[in-house]
């Protein structure tokens, strides 16, 4: 296209994403950054205040040790993290990032932001990793002091520039292009050390929403698969791309479940009024040591209730109304109870106009009064979050100081969240096997990343090689093609979505979720998927690929939308192929495999690594070895 500019920015880290980890990593590596001459440049492709995971705000801290004031142990936290993903985790990382987190919450209401205390002055526990916030402005505080942490360094941030691909010199990472979702600019970034916090992937799956709610999720949208895409397309190793998660939300509008399950201590219920978790209890039995684990694992949850939903015991219900009614009879008189009562109503308010307002929106719409009566729940689509209870991301390398003899030489390759591609570093939703990070962890694993490629640039960075030219404008060319395939074909035809030269990035989003769903276990199917079913959502995907070739976009935020949908594409090839490559079921109430129901602890107690070789268009699949730093039964 002749009317863009290029613009080529020069630094030393190249933070890629606006989010939580990004935020740490920025405020992490100003610190090391400072005085030693090194830029830090953050590249996000909406606006730091809101962009991500926590754009709405969030309702609690889901990762606080209170390692001072309670008896957690590191210990507890990382048992309580691999039984809940059923043995595949990597404790190293997991033990890594909640021996720091505590730090990066006082950080927080050092910040400002605004902590619950009981009258005693300590935190409110939500559970006992999670603390409750008044968090609506959650993400503007922490990206305030991100862009604070960058200014004063002498650092920058460029808001509204999508990336789309890495830039790869030799077997190193150099950089990454993008383009400015409001100009016609094309940004490439030339950089010693990279770092992914790109967040993870929604509507890979056909959602739920059809309709007037087309499009709603629980996860945002705004995250589609862009650190999966980068570290594929860069050739680095990844892992669990098929640790999905399926969150059980409140149904339509996907509001949380945390704070009725733990704080309220509300159970939920089927059409009979039977508790799911006490009347399937024997089912817990079938799955390994992870069955009869403290909390249930949140897939085996969603399995329990899902057993009910297909033997047509639904709908099933949060019993809201129970729960508030039993806290407030605990109060001393009637006076007391009734306040507590209003206390009660107004925090169960709070927890989604915090988080999820359209949540609020669906009660007030439907004459919900969660003290009188209770809601529907339901397993949503699945989602791409390894910074949940999901598990997908890049390989990444584990802190030396946290090996033991038999982990080192598997885990611990170099810097502390490099991933396997040297000057590329991953945090948050974009490295892999360290879930239950939520929005403190992934903070936290960024000011570890950001640190560790701080320590990278200043040993290693002399030895970055020039990003071609000729490799630049490449990619421009194939960044900028679905705008000139507009406007050489619209014309054809009376109505522009109608047109045999080209896709428009929505039905190609369509087409992918409807193969995702069918063949790779979506919600129409229950989640249950088989070889079979899987090899076929193989070939169409992979015609899906030709097709992406013939992308359209009629404007730059179309032309943004087709990228999502390229990133989406590589998301759900990674996780097909895991799917078929783990012959078991580990997860179920995540996926159900079943030509291979049952869980295979001798053969399958392994992460499954997969890689891409985009030159040759070859993946590999990679089973390695699952090694505890703890001896994996809490001792
Ligand atoms: P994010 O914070 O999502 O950041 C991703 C960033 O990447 C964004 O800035 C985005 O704009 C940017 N980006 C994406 N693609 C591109 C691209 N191609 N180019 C440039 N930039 C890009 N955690 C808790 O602790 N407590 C809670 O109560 C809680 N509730 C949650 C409720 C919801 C609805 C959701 C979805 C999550 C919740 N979490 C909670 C989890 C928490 O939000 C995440 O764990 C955390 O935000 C992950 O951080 P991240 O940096 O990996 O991703
Ligand atoms: S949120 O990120 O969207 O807020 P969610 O509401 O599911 O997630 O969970 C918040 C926290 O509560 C997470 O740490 C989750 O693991 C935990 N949690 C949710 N439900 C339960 C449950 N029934 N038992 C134990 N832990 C739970």
């Amino acid at each position: 296209m002749t009317n863009f500019s290029t613009k080529v920015v020069e630094t030393d880290l190249l933070i890629c994403g606006g989010g939580m980890a990004a935020c740490g990593a920025a405020v992490e590596a100003s610190h090391w950054a400072k005085d030693r001459g090194i830029k830090i440049t953050l590249v996000d492709k909406a606006a730091m205040d809101r962009s991500g995971a926590v754009a709405m705000g969030l309702s609690a801290i889901n990762l606080y040790l209170d390692h001072n004031g309670g008896s957690n142990t590191l210990r507890d936290y990382v048992d309580y993290v691999r039984n809940d993903l059923m043995g595949i985790t990597r404790e190293d990382l997991v033990a890594n990032i909640a021996r720091h987190v505590d730090g990066t919450v006082h950080m927080f209401e050092k910040w400002g932001l605004p902590i619950w205390k009981d009258d005693q002055g300590r935190y409110v526990h939500e559970g006992r990793w999670q603390v409750m916030i008044s968090g609506e402005s959650y993400k503007v505080i922490v990206a305030e002091a991100a862009k604070k942490a960058l200014a004063e360094t002498g650092g920058e941030y460029i808001e509204r520039v999508f990336i789309t691909h890495p830039l790869v010199e030799g077997d190193r990472c150099v950089g990454a292009i993008g383009f400015s979702v409001r100009e016609n600019t094309v940004y490439i970034f030339k950089a010693k050390a990279t770092l992914v916090a790109m967040g993870g992937a929604v509507h890979v799956f056909r959602p739920r929403s059809t309709g007037e709610g087309l499009g709603r999720s629980w996860y945002p949208p705004f995250n589609s698969a862009g650190s999966a895409f980068f570290t594929i397309h860069a050739g680095a190793e990844m892992t669990c791309q098929e640790v999905r998660f399926v969150p059980v939300r409140f149904k339509d509008a996907y509001g949380p479940v945390g704070a009725w399950f733990l704080l309220f201590k509300s159970i939920a219920t089927n059409a009979l009024g039977e508790d799911y978790m006490k009347t399937n209890d024997a089912e817990l039995d079938k799955w390994g040591p992870y069955g009869r684990a403290k909390p249930t694992p949140a897939n085996l949850r969603n399995w329990l209730m899902m057993l009910d939903i297909m033997k047509g015991k639904g709908p099933i219900q949060m019993r809201t109304e129970d729960a508030i009614r039993r806290i407030s009879e605990q109060s001393p008189d009637p006076k007391s109870a009734a306040r507590k009562l209003k206390e009660l109503e107004s925090e169960a308010w709070e927890d989604f106009l915090d988080m999820t307002i359209a949540q609020a929106l669906l009660w007030a719409s439907t004459n919900v009064e969660p003290e009188k009566k209770p809601s529907e729940i339901m397993a949503c689509e699945p989602y791409f979050i390894g910074s949940h209870s999901g598990a997908s991301g890049a390989w990444v390398s584990g802190a030396e100081d946290l090996q033991t003899a038999t982990t080192k030489s598997e885990y611990c390759w170099g810097y502390t969240n490099m991933t396997t591609v040297p000057g590329l570093f991953a945090a948050g939703d974009a490295s892999g096997a360290s879930s239950h990070k939520f929005s403190s962890g992934s903070f936290t694993e960024g000011r570890i990343a950001g640190k560790s490629a701080i320590a990278f640039i200043l040993e290693e960075g002399g030895k970055a090689k020039q990003v071609s030219d000729a490799r630049a404008a490449e990619l421009t060319s194939e960044i900028l093609k679905p705008l000139a395939t507009f406007s050489e074909h619209a014309g054809m035809t009376t109505d522009p979505d109608i047109n045999p030269k080209y896709v428009r990035p929505k039905q190609f989003m369509q087409r992918l979720q409807k193969v995702m769903d069918e063949y790779a276990g979506g919600v129409s199917c229950q989640l249950a998927t088989s070889a079979k079913q899987l090899e076929q959502g193989l070939t169409l995907l992979s015609l899906l690929r030709e097709d992406s070739k013939n992308l359209a976009a009629a404007d730059l935020n179309e032309l943004m939308r087709c990228w999502e949908n390229v990133h989406r594409l590589h998301q759900a090839e990674a996780h097909v192929r895991s799917v078929l490559h783990r012959e078991e079921t580990r997860w179920p109430g995540y996926y159900l495999r079943s030509d291979k129901p049952t869980l295979d602890q001798a053969n399958w107690l392994a992460f499954c690594n997969c890689q891409y070789d985009q030159a040759k268009n070859e993946w590999k699949m990679i089973k390695r070895p699952v090694k505890y730093i703890t001896d994996g039964n809490g001792g």
